[in-house]
Parts: C-alpha cells; structure tokens; sequence
C-alpha cells in the first residue's frame, strides 16, 4: 500500500525524506499518526524512526524547514522541533520497548523491525518509508491494516511481554478500544487479567492521562467497564468498585449504583465534552456504598450522601494527581448540590427554593441541571415522562427568577462594612446575623434584591436589635 498522498503538510515530509538522505539513514513515520491516516482521524503529532541518529535527523530538519524550535533528550536519544501546528519527534530505532513519556533513558540502537517488535500494538506499530526508494510505502509486519479494519487491539508480540515492558499499556489497550470503538483480543484481554496488579508500578500521573482519555471517549462506560473486567479499576479507582452489586434484604433491593452511574456518564457525555462536568458524572454517587443504610419501613436509603461525596472529592483528587484547584471545587459543588434540582421536581416548586439553588450553584447552576437531567435513568416510562415535564418546569422558573432577581452571582446589596459604619459596630457576630437576615428575606422573596428594600429591612433589624431608635 502506498499513502504518499496522505503524508501531509509536503514540505514535512520531503525534508525529513531529503535531510534522511543526505546524512544517509533511513527514516519512516511511525505509530499513531500513520495509524490515523488509515482510520481518516486528524492527528497533529507526527513520530519519525530512523535506523541511526534521530537526533542528527532532528538538527538537519530543523535547518531545513528553518525552524528554530528544536529540543533535544540527549539521554534519552529523541528529539523534538516544533514546526506550525505540528511536534516532529524524532527517535532512532530501537531494539527496546518504545515509550514516549518515559523517563528511563534506553539507547540500545537496532533496526526497524527491532522497533517495531516493541511498540504496543499492532495498530501502533505501522511505519511509512520516506527514503526515496519507495517514499509513502507502508511497513505493516503485523497485520495492523487488517486489525485496523477488523477493530482489534493486539499486542505485536506475546502480550505478557508487551505489557511487562511498560504496564501502562494495559491502560492504553482500554483507552485506545474506547476511544476508536474496538475490541481487545481475547488472549491480549487474558494477558491484562494476568497482569492488572503490575499497573501498581506505573505513575499517577502517567495513569489520569489515560483515565481521562477514556473518560473524553465517546461512550465511557465501555471503558470502564474494560477496566472492570480486567481487574484494573480495582487498582485505579476502588471507591467506583464499591459502587458494584446489589443488596437485597426483606425482599428490597437496591439499584446497582456502578451501571448507574456509568449510565448517568453516557447520558451526560452525549451533552458535554468537558472533562470535569464528566468528572461530577462519576462521582455524583460515589458516597453510596458508605451511606448505605436498610431500614424495615423505607428499605434502602443513602442519606447524606451528596455532603458526604463532596468531602471525598478532594481525597479522591489528590490520590489521583487530578487537579487541586477550582476544578476539583466545581466537581465537589456540582457532587453537593446534584440532588436538588430533583427534588424540586418531586416537591411543589416554590421560588424561594429556585432563587437558594440559583445563589449556591452560581454560575454552574446550568452543567448542575445537565448533570440531573443525566441522572434520570429510570426505565418507567411514566416517570420519566413526569421528570423531564417537571423538570422544564424547573429550567423555565430558572430563567425567569434569574432575569428578575439576578441571583446567579449573589452579591449582597448591603456589605458587612457598611452595616459596621451605619451603627457604628466592630467586627461581630451581630454583623453576620443582619447580612444572613437580609440574605434569606431576599431569597424568600421577602424583599427584592436592592439596596434600597436592603436598606429598610436593615433600620427595621437594627431597630429590633436595639441600634436604632
Ligand atoms: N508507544 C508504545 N508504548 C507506550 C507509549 C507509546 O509503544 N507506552 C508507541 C506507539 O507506537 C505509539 C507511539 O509510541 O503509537 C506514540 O505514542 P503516543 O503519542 O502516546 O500515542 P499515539 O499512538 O500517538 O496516540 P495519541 O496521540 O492518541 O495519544
């Protein structure tokens, strides 16, 4: 097969082609950006092998395409030039397995099929020849076109060796079958049973990329359930494995809160691609299994279990090299607060309940109602049906509260330091109360929210309080 055509932007190529010829290597592009050829996906990122120095072919192409963004690993023999849009790395072929965020330096020179033997997949393993002897050839020993067609991954040699070279790979099967829709081949899935326990050896940080990218998929309860069956999540994630199982006593069960949830992820991934909105899908729930309670008269209950979600939010971020900033806020405010929009549908919707909501969510108070409507996962159809009508309910008094109210982004008309001034008070818990006052009458739609029905209500207090005469 020959994908000349395809190796694009030209001018990449042909200097790479003409640099490898003048210094007298040969050179392919390898890996995911040939396999992305194929597959017709975009991919910005372009890996080069040559049978040699990939770093002298890194300095000639940076030259020759006049670029001065080029970085060079000298440990680890690979280097890097930024040209437009684009990273061209370059490494020299290698009779070691292959890992582009490795940090242990491997030097051992060796021929391209050497290279190929220890990339991680079939797929992976494609390689374009761009010596002028047969420039856009493919180097395919593995049949990867074939798994490419057939929608396999599969380790280029026995699997417990692929793996064993880097266990993170174990992750990236499962990322790479949920991102492009594939399936594990069945004795590469054995291989990764076998292994699961060897993902303990891998960084955090090397292992949330890929959890991400499978949380980014396209339907992300594919992978986690991969990661399920193959024994990894319970390394990776045990509180999302206590979610699993149903109890059922007296005759009562309860739903099985790992499918839930996971349907609660298809269903938001089908609204949003922001990572941490998919994030709050996940762990909406997460507090389930350390809530549970049975009790002879209501069965199953789970109280409390959004307070308690929220406090784990940040144990759960910080093992896990997720982000400690406003990201993991979010997540945790959204976990919080994911039950009220639906009790609101259950119980009459009063305004004051819709102007509290509006004031804790602020400006999350849409993903907040995403992430519910998500969450409606019963099979009944009456029910759902009731839902989503009282649901809309609840949007529209949303949107006519907030036009009215300006709530989203709740300021108090009436600062602290102006109540101190006006009666002459120090700093004092009786400051607090009478702004806590003016807060709740305004929510309770006692008040309008401005300054001038703020600042009667505030005489009228300070009155009562004796402040005033
Ligand atoms: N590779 C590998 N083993 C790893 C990581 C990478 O063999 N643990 C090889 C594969 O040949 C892979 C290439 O290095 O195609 C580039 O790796 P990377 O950029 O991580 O992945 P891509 O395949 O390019 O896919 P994506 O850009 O979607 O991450």
């Amino acid at each position: 097969m020959n994908l000349k055509s395809h190796l694009l932007p030209e001018e990449v190529f042909s200097a790479v082609a003409k640099c490898a010829t003048k210094i007298n290597l040969d050179a392919y592009v390898i890996g995911g950006f040939v396999r992305d050829i194929i597959l017709n996906r975009p991919s910005k990122d372009i890996d080069f092998v040559s049978v040699g120095s990939g770093i002298s072919l890194a300095k000639k192409v940076a030259q020759e395409l006049n670029c001065k963004n080029l970085s060079v690993f000298k440990n680890f023999g690979t280097a890097m030039v930024k040209y437009k849009a684009h990273e061209l790395e370059f490494v020299g072929a290698r009779k070691e397995s292959y890992q582009r965020d490795s940090r242990k330096p491997i030097v051992e020179d060796g021929t391209l099929e050497d290279d190929q033997n220890r990339r991680d997949f079939t797929i992976n393993a494609l390689a374009i020849k761009l010596s002028d002897d047969g420039y856009g050839e493919l180097v395919d020993p593995f049949d990867g076109v074939n798994d490419l067609k057939k929608k396999i991954i599969r380790t280029p040699l026995d699997p417990s060796i692929t793996f064993s070279d880097d266990p993170l790979r174990m992750m990236r099967a499962i990322r790479f079958a949920s991102q492009l829709n594939f399936d594990i081949e069945a004795n590469t899935f054995d291989s990764i049973i076998n292994q699961a326990d060897r993902i303990k050896i891998v960084s955090k940080e090397r292992i949330i990329d890929e959890l991400n990218k499978i949380i980014l998929s396209p339907t992300p309860s594919y992978g986690f359930k991969l990661l399920f069956q193959s024994g990894l999540l319970h390394y990776i994630f045990p509180e999302m494995i206590a979610l699993h199982g149903v109890e059922t006593r007296e005759g009562k069960s309860h739903k099985d809160n790992f499918y839930h949830t996971l349907q609660v992820l298809d269903n938001i991934s089908e609204n949003t691609n922001y990572l941490y909105l998919r994030w709050a899908a996940i762990l909406h729930d997460i507090a389930k299994p350390p809530t549970k309670r049975f009790h002879k008269k209501a069965g199953w209950t789970f109280h409390g279990h959004e307070d308690k979600g929220a406090r784990m939010v940040p144990t759960i971020f910080k093992r896990m090299k997720l982000p400690m900033n406003d990201k993991m806020k979010y997540v945790q405010k959204l976990v919080k607060l994911h039950l009220r929009p639906i009790a609101l549908v259950r119980d009459e919707i009063t305004d004051s309940a819709i102007r509290r909501l509006l004031f804790e969510a602020g400006d999350d108070v849409d993903d907040l109602m995403t992430l519910c409507n998500a969450d409606i996962t019963t099979k009944n159809p009456n029910k759902v049906k009731r839902y989503l009508t009282n649901f809309k309910k609840v949007k529209q008094k949303l949107v006519e509260l907030e036009e009215r109210d300006k709530l989203r982004n709740f300021q108090p008309p009436i600062s602290g330091e102006e109540i101190m001034k006006r009666y002459n008070l120090q700093p004092s818990r009786i400051v607090g109360e009478i702004k806590n006052e003016i807060r709740e009458a305004i929510l309770e739609g006692k008040i309008d929210n401005n300054k001038e029905q703020a600042e009667s209500l505030m005489q009228e207090i300070a009155k009562a309080r004796g402040l005033e005469n």
